[in-house]
């Protein structure tokens, strides 16, 4: 089936879209790495496709039509429901987390004058006090509490946004194409424009799931059995994947 015709069986309105989205040779198939079938879920490589079912994706609607870019994400890594369901599950489990998480990331951003310089800007909204100096900015500067809320937010939207909603891949591209100097949000139009290399993107996208995975590792077995566990940092991996793409493409000209 091409993408197209995937596309138009795609109802926007549902919340919740089954994995047609999925190529439909999916079920059943043999990994060619670990001769496991995806029948019983258990290998995340299994939906590799045969000749004999190649996909015909139109380049052009994926670089236009975000709903069309997220049929083919989330097909390529094999996002599924169950994806979604452990996302949901674990979400709430590493909740708590998320400050301590945002906390040692903006530690990290300055450990280095070319992440640490991005945040001598003036945010959107914030009206308070920003230094002058690269050194006289701090971890607890008005307005890196500030800025802190935001990624707070964006972590905890990760965690449990509805994946079947093209809204959540909307939201996702809109935070990838406002780090390019385009204004992308409604709320930040009168702001000078923010640039951010998408070398420090990418690399952000890496540590914050090598630290949500670790967390999620570390849960006692009674909270997330290993199975559990499995499922959960392949989901979190493949998002994360996804939203790396939702950066990406703005920076990249395909
Ligand atoms: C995992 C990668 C990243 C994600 C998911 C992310 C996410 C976000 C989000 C959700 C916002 C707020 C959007 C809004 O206004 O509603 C934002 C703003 C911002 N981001 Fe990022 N970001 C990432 C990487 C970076 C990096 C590496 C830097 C700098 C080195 C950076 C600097 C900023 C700044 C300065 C703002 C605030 C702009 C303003 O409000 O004027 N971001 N980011």
């Amino acid at each position: 089936m091409s993408i197209d015709a995937k596309l138009a069986a795609v109802d926007l309105n549902d919340k919740h879209l089954e994995d047609g989205q999925r190529t439909p040779q999916a079920e059943g198939a043999t990994c060619p790495v670990t001769g496991l079938t995806s029948s019983g879920k258990t290998c995340p490589f299994a939906s590799v496709g045969s000749p004999e079912n190649l996909q015909e994706v139109d380049e052009e609607a994926l670089r236009k039509d975000i709903n069309a870019r997220m049929v083919y994400l989330k097909d390529f890594v094999n996002f599924t429901r169950h994806d979604e369901d452990a996302i949901r599950h674990v979400g709430p489990l590493i909740n708590d987390l998320i400050p301590e998480v945002v906390d040692a990331l903006y530690s990290k951003l300055f450990e280095f004058d070319i992440t640490k310089q991005v945040f001598m800007q003036r945010n959107d909204g914030f009206d308070g006090p920003i230094p002058t100096k690269l050194d006289d900015l701090t971890l607890d500067s008005a307005q890196l509490v500030y800025r802190k809320v935001f990624m707070k937010n964006w972590c905890r939207r990760l965690l449990s946004s509805d994946f079947s909603s093209p809204k959540t891949f909307t939201w996702m591209d809109k935070v990838g194409v406002m780090h390019t100097g385009v204004k992308s949000f409604k709320h930040r139009t009168h702001v000078s424009p923010l640039h951010v290399p998408y070398r420090d993107c990418a690399l952000t996208l890496g540590w914050v799931g090598t630290v949500l995975q670790t967390a999620t590792l570390q849960l006692p077995e009674d909270k997330l059995s290993m199975k559990e566990k499995i499922d959960s940092v392949g989901a979190i991996n493949k998002i994360l994947w996804i939203q790396n793409d939702l950066f990406a493409r703005h920076y990249i000209d395909e």
